[in-house]
């Protein structure tokens, strides 16, 4: 198997979690994603609706899922609902779950086919005062299209007007931010994959290679070891496209004496892992890269530091601007009169670092979180600083994973290799 068989213990655990934070006598519904058409016969391949799989693990189309742990019948408490497979989907798509195999998978014991979910759910609903209902609430999310959640959320609201409807994300996205020692695990499985991806690609960089050969390199080492491929659409941006922030194309020749900033990482069994390295295209960096680059990592261990249970999201970013303006002035980038009578509204910070300096990770890449709430023992984030400077064709991004501890944080890339020298080294191949 591609895959090690995930404990669905994770799955037991975190249905037992979100019960707790039920209001009495709660029905919830989640459906999985949609398979996305593309042209002609053509589909996308499922990216699965991260909370069927964080209270499931059910990685199929059309699965819904369906927790109600007051009702009465004990059989009516959990249930996965599959796709009914028959000989020709399996001539045609291959293995897919049986209820057998989708009851191993989840930890749940009844497991029905989704055709028959109507009636089923239409039997046990109105025994519940409350329906918990499932939708995308990051503060960013982009969705133009309407999802399988969407379209039960109008259908259910029109069959049954007279419920109580409640938001599943406000409990699911409080949940997901603190991770199960089995989520850690996947996790420290997809940074240990990145890392063998970038040591790959160490070895491999030269002047004249292009940015596309790169991302080839990364995505044969992924793949070989297990992972579905690349956790989010990677970033191989040499010289000044190193200051393009969302760079994608990565269609360029990579130059002598160019820094190459690549954020790129892997997913393992739909767990993210989030890394941005930036090496000197000949293997060793000037005087001034290396000056900057160290201002890069010197920032990304002082915002180690802080990150720390009961900070507050705004008050940490504050202090990384603090940090990093001095680092710039230390760089001669921002003049220290200038920096003394700076707007807050504008800060010059901005200039060479305008992004935020961590977010969750998990399920999914920026994963959910209550952005408002302090940090807490348990979550996982990215530090990822970085500064830019179009002028000089030089932009340079270093991005670890991190656990919160209690005492410390936990980096999860501690074995990738970050300091210049380790770099400039295995880059030599003299290490
Ligand atoms: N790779 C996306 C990010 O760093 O947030
Ligand atoms: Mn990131
Ligand atoms: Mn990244």
């Amino acid at each position: 198997m591609r895959y090690d068989t995930i404990d669905n213990q994770l799955f037991i655990d975190t249905r037992k979690e979100l019960t707790k934070h039920l209001k009495p006598n709660s029905i919830v519904v989640i459906h999985s994603n949609d398979v996305y058409p593309t042209n002609a016969d053509a589909e996308l391949t499922l990216k699965q609706y991260a909370d069927l799989l964080y209270f499931s693990g059910a990685d199929q189309e059309e699965s819904i899922l369906i927790l109600f742990p007051d009702a009465e019948n004990k059989r009516n408490r959990e249930i996965l609902f599959v796709r009914e497979t028959n000989k020709q989907i399996a001539i045609w798509e291959g293995e897919k779950l049986t209820k057998k195999k989708a009851s191993e998978v989840s930890g749940i014991k009844r497991i029905e086919w989704t055709k028959n979910f109507d009636k089923i759910f239409k039997n046990i609903v109105f025994e519940a005062d409350n329906i918990y209902l499932s939708n995308n609430e990051h503060c960013r999310a982009n969705t133009p299209v309407e999802t399988r959640n969407d379209r039960f959320i109008k259908k259910c609201k029109k069959e049954y007007p007279l419920m109580n409807y409640e938001r599943l994300s406000q409990i699911t996205n409080r949940l997901r931010d603190i991770k199960h020692p089995i989520e850690i695990n996947l996790m420290q499985k997809a940074c240990d994959i990145t890392e063998k991806g970038f040591r790959r690609v160490l070895k491999f960089v030269k002047p004249g290679v292009g940015e596309w050969e790169i991302e080839a390199e990364f995505i044969h080492e992924f793949t070989k070891n297990k992972s579905k491929g690349f956790a989010y659409t990677p970033i191989i941006g040499s010289g000044s496209n190193a200051c393009v922030l969302h760079y994608i194309t990565n269609n360029c020749i990579v130059k002598d004496g160019d820094i190459i900033l690549m954020d790129v990482a892997a997913e393992y069994a739909n767990w993210n892992s989030d890394m941005t390295r930036s090496i000197p295209a000949n293997g060793k960096f000037t005087q001034r890269q290396k000056d900057v680059y160290n201002a890069v990592l010197r920032t990304m261990r002082f915002a180690d530091s802080i990150l720390r249970p009961g900070t507050y999201p705004a008050e940490y970013q504050n202090q990384v601007k603090a940090f990093i303006e001095k680092e710039l002035i230390n760089l001669g980038l921002i003049d220290p009169d200038e920096a003394k009578q700076q707007s807050a509204s504008k800060p010059l910070v901005s200039k060479y670092f305008m992004h935020g300096t961590s977010h969750q990770i998990g399920l999914t890449v920026h994963d959910v979180s209550d952005p408002k709430a302090p940090f807490r023992e348990g979550q996982v984030l990215t530090i990822e600083p970085g500064i830019y400077i179009p002028e000089e064709n030089l932009g340079i991004r270093l991005e670890n994973n991190y656990i919160i501890g209690k005492k410390r944080n936990i980096d999860l890339m501690a074995n990738i290799p970050i300091e210049v020298d380790e770099i400039e080294s295995l880059m030599a191949n003299t290490i």
